[in-house]
Parts: C-alpha cells; sequence; structure tokens
C-alpha cells in the first residue's frame, strides 16, 4: 500500500487502533472485523486510477462522443461567468424542498462591491395539502429567471475576497460538482468564446476497471436492493444516503457472524434506511464518546455490549473514510481538467463545498483535502464552506445573468453608433465623390485633390541608381534604389526620429534628415556622389512641379515649427547647404500613397490607386487631367493625392462621429483636422478603444468599476493591440495576458468586451476605408465610361497589414458599394521609397530625353 492508502484507518484522526486487544470477542472475531473492514481501503494506485478514468469520461463526453459505458454527463448549465463582487439589489429564491412539500423563500440582499455583504433572510411554507394535490394552478404566476443545479448554487454562492471560486461540491444525499470550463471545449455549444459552468453528473461514473477493485460486497447488496440497480454506482459509494446504509449492511453482517451485539441483529437493524448520515456522523464524533455510540445503537433496538462501541465507529470510519478518499479522487480529475484546460500547470483555486456530509461528518473535510493534496500537488485549493446552501448561489445566478444582462446592454448602447449600415456607408460613398468632385474643380471642400505632377506609372524602361528618403509613416527610411533590367535592388536603413524633433523646429528636423542621410552614404560607400533623390515626404504638399511641394499643414504626430506654408525641397536644400559637405540632387517628392501606387506598378500595369492604412491614412488615384481644374491641359492623366485623411473636416461626417471620436479629436495635436483619418488609421484606433473602455469602466461595466491610472494614459492602448487582440488564433486567456501587461488586471468577460469594442472600432474603419475605396474606383469607371473597370489598389500600412481582417472587411466593403469594379488589392511588399525612385527616374529619363 502507497502513502494513499496509508492515510485510511489506521491514522485517521481520532482513529481507535481497531480491533482492541483484550475485548471478549468470538477467536477470530480480530480476523473477520479486519477483513470487513480491508475490503474499504483504497490504494493511491486505486485512486490514480480512478481519477485517470473519470478524467477521460469528462473529456469524453466534453467532446461529444458517446462512449460504451454509461459515461459522467457534463451538462452544460447556461451560467457563463461567477460572481464579480459588484452584484447588487434584492432577490427571492423559492427553494421547493426534496420531499416538495415545503417551500422555503429566501430574500438575498446583495449590496455590491462596498463591504461585499450578502445578508439572507428565509422563511419556511409548508405546502398545504389541497395546493399540493390541487390543479397546479394558483392565482400567482412566478417568472422562473433560474433553474439551477445545487452543484451551481454553492459555487455561486461562495462569497468572493478568496480569489475565483470555480468548483462547486456536494456531499449531500448523492454527490455531483461543476466548475468552470473553457465554452470552446463543449462540443454540443456553438461557442468560442467565454466559459461555462459544466455539471459534471460524476454520481453516474461507472467505470468497471477503475471502480471495480474498490468495490466491496456490501456495495454490491447496497446496489442490487436500491430502487435503481447498476445505476450511480459512484454515487452510491459517497452520497449521504448510502454512507448509513453501507454501515447497516456491514454491521448486519458482523452481528450475523456473531462479532457484534452478541450475535444478536434487531428488526431495525434490519430494516433498510433505518441508519441515516446522522447517526454515522455521530458516532465518529471523536467528541460522542461511548455512551452516544451506545444510545444510537439502542435507539437501533439493539443491545451493544462494551466493545461494540468501538467496532462500530471503525465501521463507520472505514465506511466515510474510503467515501472521502474517492470523492477527492473524483475532484484532482476536475483540477487535472483545468490545469489542462487553462493550460496552468500550478494552479490556484477555490472550491466552494456543500451538502450534509460536509456539514455533519467530523472528517470527510479533512480527509478529502489530504487525499486531493496528494492527488494533486500543484493545486493550491482552498475549501470554502457554503454558507447558506444553495439557495443563496441561485441568488448568485439570477444576480450574475441580471448584471451580465445589464453590462451587455450598456455595451451594446456604447458600440451602437459604430455599426455603420449599408446605408450609412453608402452615404459616405456619395459625400466622397461630391468631396472630390468640388475638390477638383478647385471649390470648397474637405478633399484637397492635390495635382502630383505625376502623369504615368512605370512602364518598365526605367534604369539607374537613385536614393530615396521615406518620412512620415512609422519608420524614417533612407534607401539606395539601384532599378535594372533585372528588377529592382534596395539597401535601406531605418533611422529615428524622435519626438522632440518632430515637433520642433523645422531646421531642427531638416538637419537631422541631412546627417542620417550623409550616415547613410558613409555607410554605402556612396560619399561625395550626387545621386538622384526621390523624397516620398506623407504629409499634404501643394505641388507645382515634380519637385516642388510646399507643405500645406502637418499631421499625424509632426508639428515641427516654421515648415508649413514652405517648400520642403527648399527647406531639404538648405539643410543641405547648412551641412556644406554634401550634394544631394533632388528630383522629385512624392505623398507615400504615390509611392506605393508607382512602386506596386512596376509589377501590375493595372495599379491606378494607391492607398495608405497605417499611422494615417490616405488615397492616391490617376485622374484625366480634364477634370483637374487647376493643371493646364485636357488630355491624359495625372496622379491626384486625395489627402482624404481630412475629409469630413467641415463637419459633413458629424453625423457619424461619437463622443470618442470626439475626446480623441479633442486630445489631438491638431483638433477639428484630419477627422476621417481620427477613424481610421493606425494613431487614433487604440485612442478610441481606450476612451471607450474609460467609459465602460465609468458605467461598471468593466474592471469592477475601478478606474486604473494605466488607462488613464494617453495612448497607453496601442493600435497594435487590437490586431493582436483580434487575432483568431488567440484565446481570451491570451487576450488577458496582453492587457494584463498593461497593468490592466481583468476578468474573462472583461476580456471578452475589450475584444468586441476592438472588434466594433475595427470594423467601423474598415468600413469607412471601403466606402472611400468604392468612391474612387466608381469616379474611375464613371471618368472612362466602362461598364465593368477592372482595377488594382497597391496598399501599405502597419494597420492594412497586421490586423487580422481589416483588408478582407475594406475589400467586401467595396464589393458591396462598388459592385461594377472588380478590385485587386496588392500589398506593397518594398514600401513606398521605392516608387519614389521610379517617379524619379522617369523624371530623370524625360529630363535626358528634352536634353537630346
Ligand atoms: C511604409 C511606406 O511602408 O508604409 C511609407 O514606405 C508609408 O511611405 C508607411 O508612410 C505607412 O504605414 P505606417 O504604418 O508606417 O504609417
Ligand atoms: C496623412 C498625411 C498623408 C499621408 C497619410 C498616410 O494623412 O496627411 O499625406 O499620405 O497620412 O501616411
Amino acid at each position: 500500500m502507497d502513502s494513499i492508502g496509508s492515510l485510511g484507518l489506521q491514522q485517521g484522526e481520532g482513529a481507535p487502533s481497531c480491533p482492541q486487544e483484550g475485548l471478549p470477542c468470538p477467536s477470530n472475531s480480530s480476523e473477520m472485523v479486519q477483513e470487513c473492514l480491508q475490503q474499504f481501503k483504497v490504494t493511491g494506485a486505486q485512486l490514480r486510477q480512478i481519477q485517470t478514468s473519470l478524467l477521460g469520461s469528462m473529456e469524453q463526453a466534453l467532446r461529444g462522443q458517446v462512449g460504451p459505458a454509461p459515461a459522467v454527463r457534463m451538462l452544460p448549465t447556461y451560467v457563463g461567468s461567477t460572481p464579480h463582487g459588484t452584484e447588487k439589489g434584492d432577490f427571492v429564491v423559492l427553494e421547493l424542498g426534496a420531499t416538495g412539500a415545503s417551500l422555503r423563500v429566501l430574500w438575498v440582499t446583495l449590496t455590491g462591491i462596498e463591504g461585499h455583504k450578502v445578508e439572507p433572510r428565509s422563511q419556511e411554507f409548508v405546502i398545504p395539502q389541497e395546493v399540493m394535490l390541487g390543479p397546479g394552478q394558483q392565482a400567482y404566476s412566478i417568472d422562473v429567471v433560474a433553474v439551477v443545479n445545487d452543484t451551481v448554487g454553492t459555487m455561486m454562492g461562495c462569497e468572493p475576497g478568496v480569489g475565483p471560486c470555480e468548483v462547486g461540491l456536494v456531499v449531500d444525499t448523492g454527490t455531483n460538482a461543476c466548475y468552470m470550463e473553457e465554452a470552446r471545449h463543449v462540443a454540443v455549444l456553438d461557442e468560442d468564446r467565454g466559459r461555462v459552468c459544466i455539471s459534471i453528473e460524476w454520481g453516474s461514473f461507472s467505470d468497471e476497471g477503475a471502480l471495480g477493485p474498490v468495490q466491496t460486497i456490501f456495495d454490491h447488496t447496497l446496489d442490487h436492493e436500491s430502487l435503481n440497480p447498476g445505476a450511480q454506482r459512484f454515487e452510491k459509494m459517497i452520497g449521504g444516503l448510502y454512507l448509513g446504509e453501507l454501515v447497516r449492511l456491514v454491521l448486519v453482517h458482523l452481528a450475523q457472524r456473531g462479532v457484534l451485539f452478541g450475535g444478536h441483529t434487531s428488526p431495525v437493524l434490519r430494516s433498510q434506511g433505518s441508519i441515516l448520515l446522522e447517526h454515522v456522523a455521530e458516532m465518529e464524533d471523536p467528541s460522542a464518546g461511548a455512551a452516544r455510540v451506545h444510545a444510537v445503537l439502542q435507539d437501533l433496538g439493539l443491545n451493544p455490549k462494551a466493545s461494540d462501541a468501538e467496532w462500530v465507529q471503525c465501521v463507520c470510519m472505514a465506511v466515510c473514510t474510503r467515501a472521502a478518499q474517492l470523492c477527492a479522487a473524483a475532484l484532482a480529475a476536475v483540477l487535472s481538467r483545468l490545469q489542462h484546460s487553462r493550460e496552468q500547470q500550478a494552479l490556484q483555486i477555490a472550491v466552494a463545498t456543500g451538502g450534509r456530509v460536509f456539514e455533519r461528518h467530523p472528517r470527510f473535510l479533512s480527509v478529502l483535502r489530504e487525499t486531493v493534496m496528494l492527488l494533486a500537488p500543484n493545486c493550491d485549493v482552498s475549501f470554502i464552506p457554503s454558507v447558506d446552501g444553495g439557495g443563496r448561489g441561485v441568488a448568485m445566478v439570477t444576480a450574475v445573468a441580471a448584471r451580465l444582462a445589464a453590462h451587455r446592454r450598456l455595451l451594446e448602447e456604447t458600440l451602437a453608433p459604430f455599426r455603420l449600415t449599408r446605408e450609412q456607408l453608402a452615404e459616405v460613398q456619395a459625400q466622397m465623390r461630391e468631396a472630390m468632385a468640388k475638390g477638383l474643380q478647385g471649390e470648397a471642400s474637405s478633399l484637397r485633390m492635390l495635382p502630383t505632377y505625376v502623369r504615368a506609372t512605370p512602364d518598365g524602361s526605367e534604369r539607374g541608381d537613385f536614393l530615396a528618403l521615406d518620412l512620415g509613416g512609422t519608420n524614417f527610411r533612407v534607401l539606395l534604389v539601384r532599378v535594372t533590367t533585372g528588377g529592382v535592388q534596395i539597401s535601406s536603413q531605418i533611422y529615428s526620429i524622435p519626438e522632440c524633433v518632430a515637433q520642433g523646429s523645422g531646421q531642427q528636423l531638416f538637419d537631422h534628415i541631412v546627417d542620417c542621410i550623409v550616415d547613410f552614404q558613409q555607410k554605402q560607400g556612396l560619399s561625395g556622389q550626387s545621386l538622384p533623390l526621390g523624397f516620398t515626404f506623407s504629409f499634404p504638399c501643394r505641388q507645382m512641379g515634380l519637385d516642388q511641394g510646399i507643405l500645406l499643414n502637418w499631421t499625424k504626430g509632426f508639428n515641427a515649427s516654421d515648415c508649413e506654408g514652405q517648400d520642403v525641397v527648399c527647406l531639404l536644400r538648405e539643410a543641405i547647404r547648412r551641412r556644406q559637405a554634401v550634394e544631394l540632387n533632388v528630383v522629385a517628392i512624392v505623398n507615400d500613397t504615390v509611392g506605393t501606387m508607382m512602386s506596386c506598378g512596376y509589377e501590375d500595369p493595372h495599379c491606378e490607386v494607391g492607398l495608405i492604412v497605417g499611422t494615417g491614412t490616405n488615397v492616391c488615384y490617376m485622374e484625366e487631367l480634364r477634370n483637374v481644374a487647376s493643371v493646364d491641359g485636357d488630355s491624359g492623366q495625372m496622379c491626384i493625392n486625395t489627402e482624404w485623411g481630412a475629409f469630413g473636416d467641415d463637419g459633413s461626417l458629424s453625423m457619424l462621429s461619437t463622443r470618442f471620436d470626439a475626446s480623441v479629436d479633442q486630445a489631438s495635436i491638431n483638433p477639428g483636422k484630419q477627422r476621417f483619418e481620427k477613424m481610421i488609421s493606425g494613431m487614433y484606433l487604440g485612442e478610441i478603444v481606450r476612451h471607450i473602455l474609460l467609459h465602460l469602466t465609468s458605467l461598471g461595466v468593466l474592471f469592477r468599476g475601478q478606474q486604473t491610472q494605466r488607462l488613464q494614459t494617453r495612448d497607453i492602448f496601442k493600435t497594435k493591440f487590437l490586431s493582436e487582440i483580434e487575432s483568431d488564433s488567440l484565446a481570451l486567456r491570451q487576450v488577458r495576458a496582453i492587457l494584463e501587461d498593461l497593468g490592466l488586471p481583468l476578468t474573462s468577460d472583461d476580456a471578452l468586451m475589450v475584444l468586441e469594442v476592438c472588434q466594433a472600432v475595427s470594423q467601423r474603419a474598415a468600413q469607412l476605408c471601403g466606402a472611400g475605396v468604392a468612391a474612387v474606383v466608381e469616379k474611375i469607371r464613371e471618368n472612362r465610361g466602362l461598364e465593368e473597370l477592372t482595377i488594382s489598389v497597391g496598399v501599405d500600412g502597419t494597420l492594412y497589414k497586421l490586423h487580422p481582417h481589416f483588408s478582407s472587411l475594406v475589400a467586401a466593403t467595396v464589393r458591396e458599394l462598388a459592385p461594377r469594379c472588380v478590385v485587386t488589392f496588392l500589398q506593397s511588399e518594398d514600401g513606398s521609397g521605392k516608387g519614389a525612385a521610379l517617379v524619379t527616374a522617369v523624371a530623370c529619363r524625360l529630363a535626358q530625353r528634352t536634353r537630346i
């Protein structure tokens, strides 16, 4: 026998050494008693086998597989959340007693987080005979809010404050347990998020291989004589209804063999059910003393001798110790399941215990606890006794359901303005079309529709070595681009632009840029060479030619002084002059959308639109020159930088703007500007989410209503978290980990809600972006008088590339709103620097031709 087996009779607290020497028993009585008691001893190996087999049976049932033997049932209870501690209100619970003859009315007042106190008051009513036997309809009608298993009631009634109580264990007349399972593991639920409470129904566990070796002849007799032979075999070894009966069968057996009561039984002892759990518990109670044992036996019509009391106590202990050990094996199976489903090696968990066996039996809990420690050594389990039976838990289930329903309502109300209808999106598309047309005509419009002086996409004949700068996205890059017959080769280096430089003086910014170029040239061995340079400058510029661009205003995180209204190429040339040592030949300034379109256009001639969804957002496209009022000429095309980030700055988007958009706008460095961009791009989505989370916290929906300092911090919630949180491969556990890393400790319910917030915000962004693209491609189709347009859009930007659903949502919206356009989205792999070099190459080619 290994260590667990030795937990049994010999070492049990207060256990007498049975049988005692010198007692006046029949000569072989000691062996006869030992033989009986021996049958109730369970070894550690046997308990482990039960644990393993039960776990297997549980997992099989979760997967929805029906085993050959009646297995545990694993019934989902539709309770998806444990108490929060913030539940408030008055709840009435009706408990129909086991016999159906009494009705207990329980009034539970929950007082919320402050000193979270549950104050139950209850009264029992006898149901009059005429009501019990009547037609079942009386003058009252009751709305049944929740039908709750007693294990669930026990778990839910557990006082919070000792960590999550996610297991409920009942050993009453029968036995059962429930626990919180990850919903995605429960095959019968079509749900991949959150948790659900599962009632195991372990009483029906009956694996012959595991239970057979621990069953005694008394178990077989009990089962045989029961109302349901062959069923609930595990329960019949543990439940309070059976413990007394097992003791009775052993006593009858020993009395009939002359070992007990002078060989006499009594009619009471011989009648089924005469020894109750209370009798067993009382006789085992070390404080009871022999006189009490005698009294109980006498009540059973027996005439015990002095030695009989000791023997009877031994029998009671053997039966109950085994019950507690078997119960421990089953609980250990649940703990293993929790460890596995939560992928946690070391589990810290509270188990709520309820039922008369725990309440009455003096040693049941301590044996259970010791055995669990041995069977599940990595689990730190605290046992919390249920104070008021399952009734209070039922109130709690109702309260939790009420809280969840209220929170869901508030969440839905908060997110409703983010859920745009098809009509709203079509309206955005229409307004965008109007604003584009006005902008092209030079009329007042929030879309500037800036000519770029790029008249053609590359034709493949471009050649040469070029320098390129790429400023305005997440990274500032300097590049060497070699365009050869064999394709394009790029070497590049990323340099940082510290915030103090981006928002310092213009001179400082451009000096820094030139320093980076010089450093790059040295590293590439290009010092002293004056290569043609293409400058991707991702801000709105009014261009008068390819190499002239007046910065209209800064956007995104830039705000360097004395630059707005200045020609950016001049600012760069001045900085070059200040540095003296270098010579640079700035040939073209291009927006990143243009660089992206050109870069993708090198591979696909259908690419006539450039889209950026990164730190900021913008689109350019090839427009008919005849439509561009500010540039002379009626034939041919020119790429137009729409600067759509500013769409809505004239108030046209106010119908869609939420209070959260307003807060983000107000706190930005350019309030009132770039309103469309602020609803779509990476610089702002995290901030919108953060403002929504703050609001939901203030409503008590999130983080138990407790505002955390971290969440008040601007930009703490990066847009990359949206991409991570919404990644389909992540379980909610990982979502929690991401948020906990941010110092936001949350429950599974919180994690689910944060996920929904992220989804609503990014979905709106993608749909708005799609409505914009639909406006652009439809305009191109109409410009060309085509029934159907086939076109490609070159796209770049971290949000578009990293977010798991953004690109497909954009595409779906475009399909919906521009059904006559077949649009292919091409992700730019090389950044827009390559495009800037290609623009430069085209310009150099054309300049050479003019010279010839
Ligand atoms: C890069 C381009 O790949 O994407 C830049 O080279 C562009 O020109 C950027 O500005 C946009 O994305 P983000 O996420 O870096 O702003
Ligand atoms: C901002 C800039 C725009 C740029 C876009 C994407 O909207 O104003 O020029 O194209 O960000 O980077």
